[in-house]
């Protein structure tokens, strides 16, 4: 097959390296890809939010599959146009990526389909959002509707914060969307499924740590570090996950004549009384997708090319019996501002630590000099025959990195280490 593979952050890298090792993989591109991937595969310089270019791209070169990373060129409509292009795709329609680019529908599907989820209300204007706020009280979360890479939402301890949350959004959108619910108590996990219509091949699950300081504080970010797989999702909590938000939210999308086809990703919250549903993205979690791939025992390629065919029924997936742990580097700053263009050592010291894989994010050559280019810059991971050894190995390897500007949380798999010691 020929491969067409669009993004450049660490879960772009980790999907090239997967897909690069598939015996069914005669070429692979990368659009625009990064410096990390270039021994995987042709780096080209095509810009996401240029269809009708990818199209072309993808007929010159006879390409058999486009495999779409990030969510922005899904939520655009990329599947679609690449489709009525007669070509195939693996990545969901529009339509369906509404799960990811509109939380007002997200939650509609999930009411729908009896998913359970906190109770929400939406909002077009402040004032009746702020009355709301007053009659439900605090802890609530408070979520502006549309695509904000993770950084719309207040999880307010008090009605003051949300309030204050609501007036800075509403002062910069008049007419914003926004989405303000129950919050939830519990741990999170991100939760795996290649969905095809009605069916659905589970794929695994890691626990992200979006905050971006040791000990859960400071702001929302990207995701500074993830493991798996996490003991706090037991098979127990897995199938109920499955019987009561997965295949019920499948059929619905269905019957609503949008059928999803692609990865779908399913932010939990494993509660007092069971999983419930936080969000919905349309693509691999970043840095979850790292992990999940290093544990794939079974070959990518064919899983994504099944999907893209309407033919997932029968697929299987097999993980190794292994943990997985990945530490992200971000330029110190990040989420907020960070300078760019600082260089970085010692990453093939850090890769061949044992069991450690190097993934890049936001880097680039200048003048042969490997260079930040991003807020989150690498995702160092290794893997182990549990969870201690393989952290244990992902910071060792962090330790050969040589990068002054950068930084990581020290803690990555702590929680999964609390459940370990009961
Ligand atoms: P989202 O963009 O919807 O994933 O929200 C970002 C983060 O906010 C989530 O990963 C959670 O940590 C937190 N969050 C979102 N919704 C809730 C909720 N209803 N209750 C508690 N925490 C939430
Ligand atoms: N790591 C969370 C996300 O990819 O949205």
């Amino acid at each position: 097959m020929r491969v067409l593979l669009l993004g450049s952050g660490g879960r772009e890298h980790a999907l090239a390296w997967a897909i690069a090792k598939s015996p069914l993989c005669e070429k692979l591109f990368i659009a625009p890809g990064n410096p990390g991937m270039s021994g995987l595969g042709a780096l080209v310089p095509l810009k996401l939010d240029d269809h009708a270019g990818i199209i072309a791209f993808g007929r010159e070169n006879r390409i058999d599959l486009v495999v779409v990373g990030p969510e922005a060129p899904l939520v655009a409509g990329i599947a679609d146009a690449i489709i009525a292009a007669g070509m195939r795709v693996f990545g969901p329609s529009k339509a369906a990526a509404q799960l990811e680019g509109s939380k007002d529908f997200t939650k509609s599907v999930a009411v729908a389909a009896k998913a359970p989820t906190a109770a929400y209300q939406t909002f077009t204007s402040l004032a009746p959002a702020v009355q709301y706020v007053r009659e439900q009280g605090a802890p609530i979360v408070v979520k502006y509707d549309g695509l904000m890479a993770g950084k719309g939402v207040t999880v307010a301890e008090s009605i003051g914060e949300a309030v204050e949350a609501l007036e800075t959004l509403y002062a910069s959108e008049p007419a914003a969307r926004v989405v303000i619910e129950e919050c939830m108590i519990g741990e999170e996990a991100s939760y795996f499924c290649f969905v095809d219509g009605e069916t659905v091949l589970p794929f695994g699950a890691a626990q992200d740590h979006k905050r971006v300081f040791d000990g859960d504080k400071g702001p929302n970010t990207g995701g500074m570090g993830v493991y798996s797989p996490p003991p706090v999702f037991t098979a127990e909590m897995e199938q109920r996950a499955l019987d009561e938000i997965v295949r019920p939210v499948a059929r619905e999308m269905v019957k609503r004549g949008m059928p999803y086809r692609g990865i779908l990703f399913v932010g939990l919250m494993i509660t007092a009384t069971g999983p419930r549903l936080i969000e919905f993205n349309c693509r691999f979690g970043d840095p979850e997708c790292q992990v999940l791939m290093l544990r794939l025992e079974d070959d990518l390629l064919p899983i994504l090319n099944a999907v893209s065919r309407g033919q997932l029924a029968g697929v299987t997936a097999r993980f190794r019996e292994e943990s997985a742990v990945g530490v992200v580097m971000a330029t110190k700053g990040y989420p907020g501002s960070y300078p760019s263009g600082t260089p970085i050592g010692g990453l093939e010291a850090a890769a061949a630590m044992p069991g450690a894989t190097v993934f890049h994010a936001g880097t680039k050559l200048v003048d042969g000099q490997l260079v930040s280019a991003g807020g989150r810059v690498l995702t160092i991971c290794a893997t182990g025959r549990d969870l201690p050894e393989a952290r244990q190995s992902a910071y060792d390897a962090v330790a050969k990195v040589d990068w002054p500007e950068g930084f990581c949380r020290s803690d990555i798999g702590a929680k999964g280490l609390a459940h370990l010691k009961g």
